[in-house]
């Protein structure tokens, strides 16, 4: 059986664990494409030395040019700089806005068919303009954080409670950054709602050490962000995708009236299939819950305008 082929853009940190995931897991061949000469060529060479001992098959290509993309059914975009110290906001958001811009034409010219999962930041507007200037339908472009930003929320419960991982299933909805909607409601071990089992301001402790995440861990390393949880959050929806999985997981996904909101990217439950977003589930939500994600949305909204602005 031929093996389906993705393309992961940015050899860093969170892309090359990410090409190492995939081919680990036997999920697909990888080419690792970057900017930086030999160095995608140089780590590809160090994980197929790796091969014999992991008993993997698939193949890990690196490139400096995008040809070899060719026939990718996912392209996975992680190219672009994390903030740095005296970087603000602005200029992350600006400068990784030309990177993304950049990557997403040559995806364009070299695998029009692809589905493009966005992981550089600021994740939700990188993955607004990517959807716009590939001109791909919504359902072929997404981002990746709340599967990240539910997995941590997990560990923290289960850390709390003593238990192992395996039966704790959370949820985090909306924007990636500070305006995140956990929901506790939705957060369960092995079926039973969190808020059975935690006080409430233990809760809303975890909550606000999940909103931190990101940040929790570059004030620990302090010259790079977090790349394990990352790259398995992203090797997670490769998974579904070329499986056809068709798994419910948090997504960042265009919303055309879903939930209240128009024309927004944010995160959401979504059906992950073959065809990439197959649907987005509408699930209920309280006054609080939804008036957080509207204000999530809200925020979105205002990068995207900044964005545009400064381009
Ligand atoms: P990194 O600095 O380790 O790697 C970035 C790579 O992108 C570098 O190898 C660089 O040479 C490459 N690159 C830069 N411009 C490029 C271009 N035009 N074409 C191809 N490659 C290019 O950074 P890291 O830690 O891998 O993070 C990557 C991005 O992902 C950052 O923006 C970071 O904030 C974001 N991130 C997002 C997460 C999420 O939940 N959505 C989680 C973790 C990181
Ligand atoms: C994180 O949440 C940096 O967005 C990245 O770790």
């Amino acid at each position: 059986m031929k093996r389906p082929k993705v393309t992961v853009v940015g050899a860093g940190h969170v892309g090359a664990t990410t090409a190492q995931r995939i081919a680990e897991r036997e999920l697909a061949d990888v080419v690792l494409v970057d900017i930086v000469e030999g160095l995608p060529q140089g780590k590809a060479l160090d994980m197929m030395e790796a091969r014999p001992l992991l008993h993997c098959d698939c193949v890990v290509t690196g490139s400096n040019d995008y040809a070899p993309i060719a026939g990718s059914e996912v392209v996975v975009i992680t190219a672009g700089l994390p903030r740095k110290p005296g970087m603000s906001r602005d200029d992350l958001l600006q400068k990784n806005a030309a990177i993304v811009g950049g990557v997403v034409d040559n995806v364009v010219k070299h695998a029009p068919g692809a589905k493009l999962i966005l992981v550089s930041n600021p994740l939700d507007v990188m993955t607004h303009l990517a959807c716009e200037k590939s001109g791909f339908e919504k359902n072929r472009v997404m981002g990746m954080a709340g599967v990240l930003d539910s997995t941590r929320f997990a560990y923290f419960i289960a850390e709390a409670l003593g238990i192992g991982t395996r039966d704790v299933n959370a949820m985090v909805l909306g924007g990636h950054g500070d305006q995140m909607v956990p929901l506790p409601r939705y957060s369960t071990v092995n079926g039973i709602p969190v808020t059975e089992l935690l006080p409430e301001e233990k809760i809303r402790a975890l909550i606000e050490r999940t909103k931190q995440g990101g940040a929790e861990i570059v004030g620990l390393m302090k010259t790079a962000s977090a790349f394990y949880a990352p790259s398995a959050s992203v090797t997670e929806m490769v998974d579904s995708i070329v499986r056809d999985n068709k798994r419910i997981l948090p997504v960042c996904a265009k919303l055309e009236g879903e939930y209240g909101l128009e024309g927004v990217f944010l995160g959401v439950p979504v059906k992950l299939g073959s065809d990439g977003v197959e649907a987005v589930i509408e699930i209920t939500l309280s006054d609080t819950e939804r008036a957080a994600l509207a204000a999530s949305a809200a925020k979105v909204k205002e990068n995207i305008a900044k964005a545009k602005c400064l381009g």
